[in-house]
């Protein structure tokens, strides 16, 4: 089953990871099952496609700066996927970011969560609902947290090293995002990253059905 794989990934890079840093229940605030999970907001444009629509929504991200060897540490980009992101989860990313000196910062996926552009998800609605426009979301996001990071330590135009990281399908933005805007990531890890899009691919519906039956 996919959802078993990325498991089944994840937990295989956890180990690697946790075996090549400290033990993961060292790394993060004790006990805790996340990072933060206060929320930060930004203006993001609905969509980047139009020269003449100007509209915005209200995009949730979440920060942690405690590990970031300031000021030219590198910054992790966890981008979140298809689901509500209500904070930065204390796992074996939190090792890495401890290990590297690195911040952590995740933009919550439009439409998903608290970061829906639209009460109402109809049809007409859901039209700028597209990973291109997740993309695009995702630089705006990097270009708008580096301003922020340059007045935080009082400078301009200094660029940290960003590395993005997705599993599943926020996996596939990670790629993508590294293709399409190479001189804004150093690197990306594209985990179990759902790349390849196949039209009307019913043998995925056949997985989660066979097991089901067993
Ligand atoms: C920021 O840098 C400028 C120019 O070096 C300096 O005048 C100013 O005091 C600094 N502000 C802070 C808050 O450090
Ligand atoms: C999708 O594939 C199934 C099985 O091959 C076929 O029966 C169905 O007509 C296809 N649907 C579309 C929209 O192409």
């Amino acid at each position: 089953m996919m959802g078993s794989r990325v498991r089944i990934v994840f937990l295989l890079l956890a180990f690697l990871f946790a075996r090549a840093a400290e033990p993961i229940a060292a790394a993060a605030p004790a006990g805790s099952r996340h990072l933060t999970k206060d929320e930060r907001w930004m203006n993001q444009r609905l969509d980047h496609f139009s020269p003449t629509d100007h509209r915005q929504f209200k995009q949730r991200y979440f920060e942690f700066l405690d590990y970031h060897r300031a000021p030219g540490g590198p910054v992790f980009l966890r981008i979140c996927g298809e689901s509500a992101c209500d904070g930065i989860p204390n796992d074996y990313l939190a090792v890495l970011a401890k290990k590297f000196g690195a911040a952590v910062v995740t933009p919550e996926h439009r439409y998903y969560g608290k970061s829906s552009p639209f009460k109402q998800l109809t049809t007409e609605n859901l039209r700028f609902l597209s990973s291109k426009q997740a993309l695009f979301d995702l630089a705006v996001f990097r270009q708008y947290y580096q301003e922020s990071l340059n007045a935080r330590y009082n400078r301009s135009g200094f660029d940290n090293p960003w590395f993005v990281i997705g599993v599943s399908y926020s996996g596939a933005l990670s790629a993508w995002f590294r293709l399409k805007f190479p001189h804004l990531t150093c690197g990306s890890l594209a985990s179990s990253g759902v790349v390849l899009a196949v039209y009307n691919y019913t043998d995925f519906d056949k997985q989660v059905d066979s097991p089901l039956r067993a």
